[in-house]
């Protein structure tokens, strides 16, 4: 896993769009991973206007998004389908039969969640995978105690997410239950992984995915497992880890790194 501690929000997210651009420009077919949440709207905003100012193209790619809320019609404001077509996909060149995002009012959420594992495979597997991660460690809504081998599926929400996610709603009965969501095992099958983490809220969490165990408890503790996971953190974010000046040493020293 590497680390990298960034000074501001702003600069973590350009970081973070940075890396997703040069995978379209090395692969302008690229298949997209896309997380929703406040964190990842700072690499959305970067990629728009890359797209805007210098012309990234998005007419080739394909995106999945991690999760959906169970319940929420696509045109209610805190559906993840509204969100993304808000902040990202409605201002980017995107092709919109491309788009595969859970649905959270299928009828049948198990033929639903196997068909969308299947349409992953069959788009050759997803290239980068946007992440944020959940005070209770959670990766897309891969609660404590989810299977680190889970597969897209029907979750429900831990009462920590539901209350964290409750600033979006009027009322705290208003967060649905239920999501549809990724599973560990899928976000693992990715070819690389970018995790985005900012605040102090997030602080602990962060330590334990880094430097705790790889545990159920903290499903985004599975990022330590693959081989290619970059996580881009603010300081407020970094503040509890213990070996963050290794981290930003290794950065510092990077440049002057034999070419590998
Ligand atoms: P947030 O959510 O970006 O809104 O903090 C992150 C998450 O729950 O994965």
């Amino acid at each position: 896993m590497e680390v990298i501690v960034q000074k501001t929000y702003d600069e973590m997210s350009k970081g973070g769009a940075q890396l997703i651009a040069q995978t379209l420009n090395a692969k302008p077919n690229a298949v997209l991973g896309m997380a929703t949440g406040s964190t990842p709207l700072g690499v959305y905003k970067e990629l728009v206007r890359m797209h805007k100012n210098e012309g990234l193209d998005f007419s080739q790619v394909t995106t999945f998004n991690l999760d959906e809320y169970v319940g929420l019609p696509v045109t209610h404001d805190q559906s993840y389908h509204y969100f993304m077509h808000e902040n990202f996909f409605k201002h980017v060149n995107i092709s919109h039969q491309n788009i595969y995002i859970p649905s959270g009012t299928t009828g049948n959420y198990k033929a639903f969640c196997d068909w969308y594992e299947k349409r992953i495979e069959e788009c050759g597997g997803i290239d980068v995978q946007i992440l944020g991660i959940g005070t209770d460690g959670h990766i897309a809504f891969n609660e404590p105690t989810s299977s680190l081998s889970s597969r897209t599926r029907l979750k429900t929400l831990a009462k920590m997410t539901i209350d964290d996610n409750a600033r979006f709603f009027e009322k705290r009965e208003d967060v649905p239950i239920y999501a549809i969501t990724m599973g560990v095992g899928t976000i693992l099958e990715a070819r690389k992984l970018i995790l985005l983490a900012n605040g102090k809220g997030k602080a602990q969490a962060v330590k334990e995915m880094v430097e705790g165990p790889v545990t159920s408890m903290i499903t985004a503790s599975a990022l330590q497992l693959h081989p290619s996971a970059k996580v881009f953190i603010d300081h407020d974010a970094a503040s509890l880890l213990e070996m963050k000046d290794y981290y930003e040493w290794i950065q510092q020293k990077k440049p002057g790194a034999p070419q590998v």
